[in-house]
């Protein structure tokens, strides 16, 4: 099942039951946000969960690209990736959690085919906040589905203060052995769907009040749940990376873990410049910049002759359509060369200052604003630099 096949089957299971799709947004959130990127199908959304009427109504359904540096460590496992598809669902005041959820389920096991044995649930347990979470375990059960009870894990907010509450997530079990155990004891089961009653709003002090409506907010990851129909043990054995698997193994040959970074960072970094977003040392800039950066490292890690000129725009290209993108490919690959140079005239300052007897020792704090602000060396970039020179 193609991931293309996915989506229509998702939007138009829907679309049948009254919900209205919404375009996605892009990877950058309106003026005045507070964050750098677009982190959840729910992040352009939040004036309407908040109380605000949708000009299209209380049932909506999307597809949006949302970018989580927090994972940036994570990337290379099985299931994360930088940029990713989540395909979502809002109920805006109109329907509650047990609807949701039936449709979640009939439309996993139903309408793509999910074997309902290959199915877990978790569900928020209940503490000071908040009570048990009984209308999604009564669901569950009915169901048949196995129910683990969390606290922490089943609370979802975008951030520190706004729209939140506790949320019922549904797992894929990946393993190649009939399911065993539960999610939080297993990381075979895979998260899959998240289906967040978003009825409270947190404030500044950190205290709950209620939304003036009760919503439902959901987020299923696309690339995990294709990869995962598709028979795939990873989010990088999915459909959308044949063609970098294709192209890129021959061209630099690499460890797997090594070839699923430069995937998910290049293909990523290609999305934010795909916005309109261009490298900087500072706020959004900065993420395509230190994603390129690392790719360069690995690269170069084992063979310094390696460079980006190699990568056929056709890659470029793959991506800029999958993500609906207007961009000219060529621009794109052009900015990525530009960095590939920057970031290769800085090494080369780099090793130069480094051979300095000031830092041939311990580094202090002082050296480090020193060399970030007087040569634009990063600490992060120092240190590799340094590893290099002590062989
Ligand atoms: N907003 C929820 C999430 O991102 C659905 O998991």
């Amino acid at each position: 099942m193609k991931t293309e096949h996915i989506v229509r089957t998702f939007v138009e299971y829907f679309e049948e039951r009254g919900h209205r799709r919404v375009t996605g947004s892009t990877l950058l959130p309106p003026p005045g946000d507070p964050v750098l990127f677009t982190t959840s199908g729910m992040h352009p959304l939040t004036p309407y969960l908040e109380g605000r009427p949708h000009p299209l109504g209380g049932r909506l359904v999307n597809v949006q690209r949302c970018l989580r540096t927090t994972d940036l460590e994570e990337v290379g496992d099985p299931t994360h990736l930088t940029v990713f598809e989540m395909l979502g669902t809002w109920s805006l005041g109109d329907y509650e959690g047990p609807q949701s959820l039936d449709w979640g389920y009939g439309l996993l096991t139903e309408g793509l085919g999910v074997d309902p044995g290959l199915l877990h649930a978790t569900v928020h347990g209940g503490d000071d906040r908040t009570g048990p979470d009984t209308a999604s375990l009564e669901f569950w059960q009915s169901r048949g589905v196995p129910v683990e009870l969390t606290v922490e894990d089943n609370w979802w907010s975008n951030g520190p203060t706004g729209p939140c509450g506790p949320d019922s997530e549904i797992f894929l079990w990946s393993g190649d052995t009939p399911p065993r155990s539960t999610p939080t004891r297993d990381d075979r089961w895979v998260e899959v769907w998240n289906h967040v009653m978003m009825r409270h709003r947190r404030l500044d002090d950190g205290s709950l009040v209620p939304l003036p409506q009760r919503n439902i907010d959901t987020g299923l990851g696309l690339e995990r749940l294709a990869s995962l129909l598709q028979g795939g043990s990873s989010v990088y054995e999915g459909d959308v990376f044949d063609p970098w698997r294709r192209v890129v193994p021959p061209m630099w040959p690499l460890e797997e873990s090594s070839l699923r970074l430069v995937y998910d960072h290049l293909r990523s970094a290609v999305v934010i410049l795909g916005d309109g977003v261009r490298p900087s040392n500072t706020g959004q800039g900065y993420v395509p910049r230190r994603l390129l950066r690392r790719v360069l490292t690995v690269l170069w890690r084992g063979d310094p002759s390696r460079s980006l000129e190699e990568l056929p725009v056709e890659l470029v290209e793959h991506t800029l359509d999958h993500f609906r993108q207007p961009m000219d490919p060529g621009d794109v690959r052009g900015v990525l060369l530009d960095e590939q140079r920057r970031f290769g005239r800085l090494l080369d300052r780099g090793r130069q200052v480094l051979t300095r007897p000031r830092f041939r020792g311990p580094l202090g704090e002082d050296d480090f604003h020193y060399l970030h602000d007087t040569h634009g060396l990063p600490r992060e970039l120092v240190m590799s630099l340094r590893q290099e020179q002590r062989g």
